[in-house]
């Protein structure tokens, strides 16, 4: 298990590339058996998440090379439909590989996905969606054991705007016969990028962005080649990181219009974040004040609004903030764990349900803390950076599950991080 050590207050400075979305490629890579053809993925991220879902997909028969930030892989030899316990339980987010091994096998055989740090995560919007195409779901033991011989297109209502159930609905429905609608569906850029990635192999979806999605059902797709977008929470992450430490930075490889949310907050802090004309690739510019101000209230939302995934990080910027600041979590009903480590570190946070205040101190205090999730453990390393002293951030797994590297990332900008191996 091991740990970062950082010592707080140096100011950053130079550009830092963010690397491709984890929540655009782990739907990707499900949907990447829908093909018998070869496909190559571009500026794949090397995280823990994604190494799981890699494991899965050699699992099913699938043949990877992989070559610098390149993956080749050959999905032709796919040939198993049940999807190995300890991947699903490694990852919930596995649960998505269901739509596409349906699309693919038309059965499926997998464990049912248990909660995680940040919430009890249900999936009864997959099931009652894939149920909707016809899919027969017997849930005994523990598993699901799913039949889908004869899907048919149907017009699916999500009572929520699931990601994961958009994603798994989608790519189910692109074998199905016929139209499928799916109505009040996720509007995150990862579920737009993943119609763009079915779509290079010869699918047929439309919508995705909006609320109402079309699939048409087709027989076989082609091989493909493909970039996923840039990570929208890591491109986050680095500008809080600025944020945090009064510093100007670049923050190169982003999508700008879906950090929109992310910018617009951390401009109301008195941050100037302005796009680099010219840049080769689309860039922001970040340069923080001495002193950030308060924000009144921030809720988190499905995209376009504020993102869940950005709140811890979002928080640990406030509590150096001149003023109180409140922020509902509306999302994940176990998502403030990051608050005791927080406060551990000086900061003066209460929370009530789903509300936390956040009333600003002059600068944090470096202590032994540990990550209790993914986005929660990266928001104690931007309090790190801004603390006093010496900070040391224990179970460090649940960071690098989301982050590919963040030390290397954050010292290439003079960040004063290391990581310790486990003793
Ligand atoms: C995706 O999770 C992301 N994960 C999460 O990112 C992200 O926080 C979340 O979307 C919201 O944007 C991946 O893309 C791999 P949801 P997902 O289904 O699909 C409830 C990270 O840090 N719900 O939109 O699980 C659920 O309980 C991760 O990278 C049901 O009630 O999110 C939650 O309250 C964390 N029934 C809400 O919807 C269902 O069948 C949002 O869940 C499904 C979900």
């Amino acid at each position: 298990m091991g740990k970062f050590r950082i010592r707080g207050g140096r100011r950053l400075e130079g550009s830092i590339r963010v690397i491709g979305s984890k929540n655009a490629f782990l739907p990707i890579l499900a949907a990447v058996i829908l093909t018998r053809k070869p496909v190559v993925l571009y500026d794949f991220p090397r995280l823990a998440d994604v190494e799981n879902m890699l494991l899965i997909l050699l699992s099913i028969g699938c043949r990877i090379k992989r070559e610098n930030s390149t993956l080749y892989i050959d999905p032709s030899d796919c040939s198993s439909w049940v999807i190995p316990d300890k991947y699903v339980k490694e990852i919930r987010s596995s649960i998505v590989m269901l739509g596409a091994v349906l699309a693919r096998m038309k059965k499926a055989v997998i464990t049912y996905p248990g909660g995680c740090e940040i919430g009890q995560r249900p999936i009864n919007l997959h099931l009652q969606g894939l149920k909707q195409l016809g899919v027969v779901i017997n849930e005994s033991h523990g598993y699901l054991e799913c039949e889908a011989a004869n899907m048919e297109g149907a017009d699916i209502h999500l009572d929520y705007p699931s990601v994961g159930a958009t994603e798994n609905i989608m790519l189910a429905a692109t074998r199905a016969k016929g139209r499928t609608v799916i109505r009040n569906a996720a509007k995150e850029p990862e579920i737009t990028d993943l119609q763009n990635f079915i779509n290079s192999m010869g699918g047929r979806v439309a919508g995705a962005g909006s609320n109402t999605i079309t699939i048409d059902g087709v027989e076989t797709f082609h091989e493909t080649e493909y970039t996923v977008i840039p990570d929208r929470i890591v491109a986050g992450t680095y500008l809080v990181s600025a944020a945090i430490t009064g510093s100007e930075i670049v923050v190169e490889n982003v999508c700008l219009e879906h950090i929109q949310a992310i910018v617009t907050k951390l401009r109301e802090t008195g941050r100037m974040i302005t796009p680099c004309k010219g840049a080769p690739v689309e860039s922001v510019r970040i340069k923080a004040p001495q002193h950030l101000w308060a924000i009144d209230h921030t809720k988190t939302h499905p995209y376009p609004g504020f993102p869940t995934d950005m709140q811890a990080l979002l928080m640990s910027a406030l509590t150096v903030s001149k003023g109180t600041s409140i922020i509902t979590e509306n999302i994940f009903e176990n998502r403030f764990k990051h608050v005791p480590e927080l406060i551990r570190m000086g900061a003066r946070i209460r929370t009530e349900g789903k509300i936390a205040v956040i009333q600003g101190v002059p600068r944090l205090k470096g202590a032994a803390v540990a990550a209790g999730d993914l986005r929660g453990g990266a928001a104690l390393v931007m309090a790190g950076l801004n603390a006093e002293g010496e900070t040391i951030i224990d179970n460090i797994r649940h960071i690098e599950r989301g982050y590919d590297k963040l030390e290397e990332c954050l010292r290439s900008i003079g960040a004063d991080i290391e990581k310790l191996e486990s003793d």
